[in-house]
């Protein structure tokens, strides 16, 4: 295990604090994320809905509030779900943090004190990014 500094459990407990305002009736499976961006902290809730394909999750939720805000890079986000190892990002959100930073470090908590810590890079090799749209351009 990766040893955890004082900055990881700062975000590891913005994530955790925010958990219990989830949107999350469906499932009963609370997230909270933060993230950490320009100096600055943004947390995100999974957000659920009655079409369950239009939920968004928490990661996804703390990104776009850091972008909202003016950031073009995402320096280090922390994750706690409900589930009793650490809750890891879906795919879907690995692929939206690649966008912002491919070597990002996560730090994830769930109902313990188990914590671990990976890098992007670990979670999505081989990452489908922005330089893959511009190697052939005879436009
Ligand atoms: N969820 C997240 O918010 N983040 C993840 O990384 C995994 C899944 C949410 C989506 C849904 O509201 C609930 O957890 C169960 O899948």
């Amino acid at each position: 295990m990766r040893n955890l500094t004082q900055p990881d459990l700062a975000l590891l407990a913005f994530a955790r604090e925010i958990k219990d305002k989830a949107y999350a009736p469906y499932s009963g499976f609370r997230v909270g994320a933060a993230v950490y961006a320009n100096g600055e902290i943004f947390q995100g809730v999974n957000v659920e809905n009655a079409a369950y394909g239009s939920t968004l999750c928490a990661e996804r939720g703390a990104v776009m509030a850091a972008i909202a805000a003016g950031a073009t890079t995402i320096d280090g986000l922390a994750v706690v779900g409900d589930s009793e190892a650490p809750t890891v990002p879906c795919g879907a959100c690995r692929q939206v943090l690649a966008e912002f930073n491919p070597e990002l470090r996560i730090i994830m908590g769930g109902r313990t004190d188990e914590v671990m810590v990976m890098t992007l890079e670990e979670l999505l090799p081989e990452a489908f990014v922005r330089g893959y749209l511009d190697q052939d351009d005879e436009k």
